[in-house]
């Protein structure tokens, strides 16, 4: 029972620290800061700005800036619910200094194991305000 309690706490407290401060409560209010929240397990391959093992949501985004909003919401919820392979080959063959052997061969995972779909309607909609 004690250690479960310790547990508890330690999860509590990763909540109320993580994003510079952010409160449950916060993200509970927000959708836009809900979806980053949710976000954290992307950092694992992408940064917003840093070339990272994938690309960077700035660039995602630049590329895709003529694509009207709606659409770009139904690409983005696909790719992170099934996953994405091959849009992004050359990008990362010239621009990722890592040392993977087959550089073509990486792709993103599909997420779906970890969210729900209303999860990452929110993720998107986080992602898509990081364009202003
Ligand atoms: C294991 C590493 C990894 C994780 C975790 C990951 N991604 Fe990716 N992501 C990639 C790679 C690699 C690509 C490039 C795939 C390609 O070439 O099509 C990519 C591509 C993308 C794209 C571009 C899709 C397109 O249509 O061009 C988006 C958007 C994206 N990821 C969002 C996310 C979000 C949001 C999360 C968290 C929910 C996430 N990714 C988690 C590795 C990852």
């Amino acid at each position: 029972m004690k250690k479960l309690i310790i547990i508890l706490l330690g999860i509590t407290f990763s909540f109320n620290t993580y994003a510079g401060g952010i409160s449950l409560e916060d993200v509970n209010k927000d959708p836009i800061l809900k979806g980053k929240f949710l976000a954290k397990h992307c950092s694992w391959c992408h940064d917003i700005n840093k070339k990272l093992v994938a690309p960077p949501f700035k660039v995602i985004l630049e590329r895709y800036k003529n694509v009207p909003e709606e659409t770009l919401k139904k690409q983005f919820f696909e790719a992170i619910k099934n996953g994405s392979r091959g849009k992004w080959a050359d990008w990362m063959k010239k621009n990722l200094k890592i040392k993977m052997g087959k550089l073509d061969e990486m792709y993103m995972p599909p997420q779906k194991p970890y969210y729900n779909d209303e999860e990452i309607k929110l993720i998107v909609n986080w992602l898509l305000s990081l364009k202003k």
